[in-house]
């Protein structure tokens, strides 16, 4: 099912009709729809169901406070990799009981923030001193969060400590490199040998037999992500295959497991029909670990793009048609600052207008669109790098000045990579439901570019 359909050649987004909606709040401008968040963390609820997975969004995907809402009353637990998002997590509503905490450089301030409101005042931040990570001085929530993901041995001794001197046990999952080949992007693949992720297999059972008997921080899990987006079940396969023989090397060795973190990375369908759904995600999985769920196994899943990509669309606004030697480009107002994905990785976005003719009305969603009257051409932004493109060499209804355009699959790693390089402000998002549109983040002015550098302070020692 698709909540954003073209009907008499103009794009809709459930009930609301995107070029109207553009004319109100301007572009570029993000827009999700709430019904398509709610079906897709349904999707994966429903396939994994059998093993009764804590589904934890990954909220670096889309972080927009009101999408976190959609989600968390959907019944999402929530997968944090910072202590802004953890913040953002909390201001949706969501208990530390039900937040996990990744990432591979956690400050001492995040930590402090993730153990919970006790540990807040037990060790207050200095006054006055600069404090990143930590704007909220006292966290609401008293108690720690579910569960801290660790990706290194001095990282397992900076949380130990801190929770002992304040007297909070918390646990953790060891976050292991499963050496597998998720088949993705080389900068998104993760679960590889070389990369910077958490620690091999070899050095896993070390690991468990220096510090898994703290008093303080209960290791007795592990966690693991391979990569983003895995297109594939295979590595899955592998990754679990693999994690379960350690499992039950560590318990013959004293060390009994408790959780199991599968990560995320399952794949969204940029191109209709190319990517594996969550029922395919599940089937090989859940053979591999129901009965480890039936004898208390606790498995936690992280989805992100699965659930977010496919849930937006990015407005944009076509400034200028120029002709340069063979190539035509459309100049748009988004650019690698709105959506730096296919700069980035050389990600494909579809990208079709938001108002046509009866004969360009698209019939899916592909690269290369067998219509009548197409013309190639590059979809460009205005920042001054030749990198800065949202898609090169696609064939699209001829453009104009002043044409919308969609950029689809846009709900994941959009607008939360997007920058104010060459100053511009971030864009609006808007979340949709049904024919009720609300402006979810305000476009940003040029004073909130400016804000803080408005009063310059002396900081000399
Ligand atoms: N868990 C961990 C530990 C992760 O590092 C990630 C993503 C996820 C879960 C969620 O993965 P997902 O289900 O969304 O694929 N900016 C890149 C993607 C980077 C993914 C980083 N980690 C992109 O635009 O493709």
């Amino acid at each position: 099912m698709d909540f954003f359909n073209y009907r008499d050649g103009r794009l809709f987004a459930e009930e609301t009709d995107l070029a109207t909606l553009a004319a109100r709040v301007g572009t570029p401008t993000y827009i999700y729809s709430k019904a398509t968040l709610a079906l897709h963390y349904d999707r994966i609820a429903h396939a994994f169901a059998p093993l009764s997975p804590l589904i934890c969004f990954a909220v670096k995907s889309c972080s927009n406070l009101s999408v976190l809402r959609v989600l968390a009353e959907r019944g999402s637990a929530m997968d944090v990799v910072s202590g802004g998002e953890l913040h953002r997590a909390r201001l949706a509503g969501v208990p530390h009981s039900r937040i996990v905490f990744a990432g591979v450089g956690k400050t001492e301030a995040e930590i402090r923030d993730a153990l919970g409101g006790a540990a807040l005042r037990a060790a207050p931040p200095p006054a006055g001193a600069p404090h990143p990570g930590v704007s909220t001085p006292l966290c609401p929530d008293p108690d720690p969060i579910a569960l801290f993901n660790i990706e290194s041995a001095p990282e397992f001794q900076t949380i130990a400590a801190i929770a002992k001197s304040l007297n909070i046990p918390c646990r953790a999952a060891l976050r292991i490199n499963p050496d597998v080949d998720p088949h993705t992007h080389a900068y998104t693949a993760t679960g590889k040998a070389q990369s910077k992720f958490g620690v091999d297999l070899d050095r896993a059972r070390d690991f468990f037999d220096r510090y898994a008997r703290h008093s303080h921080l209960k290791l007795t899990g592990l966690h693991l992500h391979i990569g983003s987006p895995v297109a594939d079940t295979a590595p899955y396969v592998q990754a679990v295959t693999k994690a379960l023989a350690l499992i039950d090397n560590l318990a013959a060795h004293g060390h009994p497991i408790d959780t199991l973190d599968l990560g995320g990375g399952f794949a969204a369908d940029y191109e209709t029909g190319l990517s594996p759904v969550a029922a395919d995600y599940a089937a090989p999985i859940i053979p591999l670990l129901k009965d480890r769920v039936s004898r208390g196994l606790r498995l936690i899943l992280e989805p992100g793009r699965t659930i977010s990509a496919n849930a937006g669309v990015l407005l944009t606004r076509v400034q200028y048609v120029k002709q340069s030697g063979p190539r035509k480009f459309a100049v748009c107002d988004a650019g690698m600052h709105t959506l730096i994905r296919p700069a980035l990785y050389g990600s494909f976005h579809f990208i079709w207008p938001v108002a046509v003719a009866p004969q360009h009305q698209p019939p899916r969603r592909a690269a290369r669109l067998d219509l009548p009257g197409l013309e190639t051409c590059d979809v460009v932004g205005p920042i001054c790098e030749s990198g800065d493109f949202l898609a090169q060499d696609r064939p699209l209804p001829p453009l104009a000045r002043g044409d919308l355009l969609a950029v689809f699959g846009a709900g994941a790693y959009g607008m939360v990579m997007a920058s104010h390089y060459n100053s511009h402000p971030l864009p609006a998002e808007v979340l949709i439901d049904g024919r009720r549109a609300t402006l979810i983040r305000a476009r940003e002015s040029y004073d909130d570019l400016t804000a803080h550098e408005l009063a310059p302070t002396d900081v000399s020692i």
